[in-house]
């Protein structure tokens, strides 16, 4: 096979629509065509407004206006792309399963098969396929013998090529990465398709900083990375309600741990829970593979880090339910966020929908402002939970364009996501205008307690 000049990448989500936007802008000389069936979403990459891409990632419109149209395209014809590339990224979603065996456990991999399935039809020439969704161990073995089985005979090298970039810090992550992970076989071929991936990041990235493994040793690093981040937070949140038992200050210890070079600081921030479409899901995935090898204390080792995850946002809603005199019933809650982290437009496995749903159950009625999140993404997230009617959802949760509008009236405030802006509002003005006593329930432990305090808030922070 000669050096890579066409890539394809199908699907334009959160992982392939920034990622290929870096790899065409550091390698002009390779065509990359971006695919998906979705037309709106391929429609909004294309719209000649940036502000109007489908995902929100600062610096990610500066890369697709550069190479948009150069060497960067986005097309909903699948087929096509498929035919001219020499290496084709798989970057569809693999949700975790919601029927059959495997329920609420096994990552559903019903995309990536149909992937494979058309590639294994369009296919006329040899290709190199790189798994780039985070995939269940051996994912790579059944994409092989779909390829082998249902192919044209022509020649095909799986890579799996996991993506370790977090959004709201995507385009950074992308351009100077902790490391690439690139696993193949250990065959000749397989090291030539290995070679052909590496000398793509090689245009901007350090050798020293790109690693090759075998292929089920790339696969399981990154449900094991994924694995240690949320397991890191579950135990700091774990010590947070130690702390509030205690008098102990959450930050306090997060610090003192963090200062121990073998710990080192990074997620140690205590909060309402986190979200993110990897961390519960490759977990989870975690955790069925372990059952279906019969390693049961393994599963329920890291089942643990879920269940912890899932006890913090309850515990949240409950002391909001319980600080307002055992009722919410009828009483107006703001939330000051409802995106999973700061700086994206992405809601999977927000704290912000469970916290939401579990008030809603209490007749609260919710008022939500988030700077980047669509009405309609709202409703959708609640819906997803199946706990009401969309009537009744609409009923119970109002979504406001401005804070202060959120805020006026209101008994309570939630911060569910630490925006930087809400640190810049008047919280005087805030506090003139709600109910009193006025309590604010910091889910990200941002705001500043003494100056809060000093307004005459009532101000409780995850852990303090
Ligand atoms: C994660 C991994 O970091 C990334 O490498 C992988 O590719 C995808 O999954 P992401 O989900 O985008 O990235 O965000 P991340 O920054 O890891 O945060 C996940 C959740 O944990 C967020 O809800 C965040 O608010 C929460 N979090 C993180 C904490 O509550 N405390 C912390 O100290 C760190
Ligand atoms: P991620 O966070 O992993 O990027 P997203 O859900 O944001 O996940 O994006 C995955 C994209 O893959 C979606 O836009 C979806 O429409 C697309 N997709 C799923 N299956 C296919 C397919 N068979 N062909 C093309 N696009 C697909």
């Amino acid at each position: 096979m000669s050096t890579i000049k066409n890539i394809c990448c199908i699907g334009a989500g959160y992982v392939g629509g920034p990622t290929m936007s870096v790899i065409a802008q550091k390698n002009p000389n390779i065509n990359v065509t971006v695919v998906d069936l979705n037309t709106q979403r391929i429609a909004d990459w294309n719209d000649s407004d940036l502000n109007n891409l489908p995902i929100y990632e600062p610096g990610l419109d500066a890369v697709v206006g550069e190479a948009r149209g150069r060497n960067l395209f986005f097309s909903t014809d699948v087929d096509q792309a498929i035919a001219d590339a020499e290496m084709i990224f798989i970057s569809v979603n693999t949700p975790t399963k919601t029927y059959g065996s495997g329920k609420g456990m096994a990552a559903d991999l019903k995309y990536v098969e149909l992937c494979a399935r058309q590639i294994a039809k369009i296919a006329t020439t040899d290709k190199i396929v790189v798994e780039k969704s985070t995939l269940p161990v051996k994912t790579a073995q059944a994409i092989k013998s779909i390829l082998e089985n249902t192919g044209n005979g022509v020649n095909f090298q799986i890579l799996s090529n996991p993506e370790f970039l977090a959004e709201g810090t995507a385009m950074t992550d992308l351009e100077s990465p902790d490391r690439v992970l690139i696993g193949g076989d250990q065959t000749k071929e397989g090291q030539q398709a290995i070679q052909k991936l590496v000398d793509v990041y090689a245009a901007w990235v350090a050798p020293e900083r790109i690693l090759t493994t075998n292929i089920w040793s790339s696969e399981l690093s990154k449900l094991t990375a994924n694995a240690f981040l949320a397991q890191r937070v579950s135990s700091i949140n774990a010590m947070s309600e130690l702390c509030e038992a205690t008098g102990a200050d959450v930050n306090e210890v997060s610090k003192a741990i963090g200062m121990d070079s073998r710990i080192g600081p990074k997620f140690l921030k205590a909060s309402v829970g986190f979200g993110g479409s990897c961390f519960q899901k490759d977990i989870l995935n975690l955790v069925y593979i372990s059952k279906s090898l019969g390693l049961e204390t393994v599963a329920q080792y890291w089942e643990q880090v879920i269940i912890m995850n899932a006890h913090q946002r309850s515990r949240f809603a409950k002391n909001i339910v319980k600080t307002l005199y055992n009722t919410v019933s009828g009483k107006k809650i703001a939330f000051l966020g409802w995106a999973f982290k700061k700086d994206t437009n992405d809601t999977r496995e927000s704290a912000a929908i469970y916290v939401a749903d579990q008030l809603i159950d209490e007749q609260a009625e919710i008022h939500v402002f988030d700077p980047k999140v669509k009405a309609s993404q709202m409703y959708s997230d609640l819906g997803y939970l199946q706990s009401r009617s969309e009537a009744e959802n609409s009923a119970a949760l109002t979504v406001e364009n401005d804070p202060y509008t959120a805020v006026k009236g209101a008994h309570a405030i939630a911060v569910l996501t630490e925006w930087d802006e809400f640190n810049t509002y008047d919280w005087q003005t805030i506090y003139d205008n709600m109910n009193k006593p006025a309590f604010v329930f910091d889910g990200r432990n941002i705001l500043d307690a003494d100056k809060l305090a000093k307004i005459g808030f009532q101000y409780q922070a995850v852990g303090k």
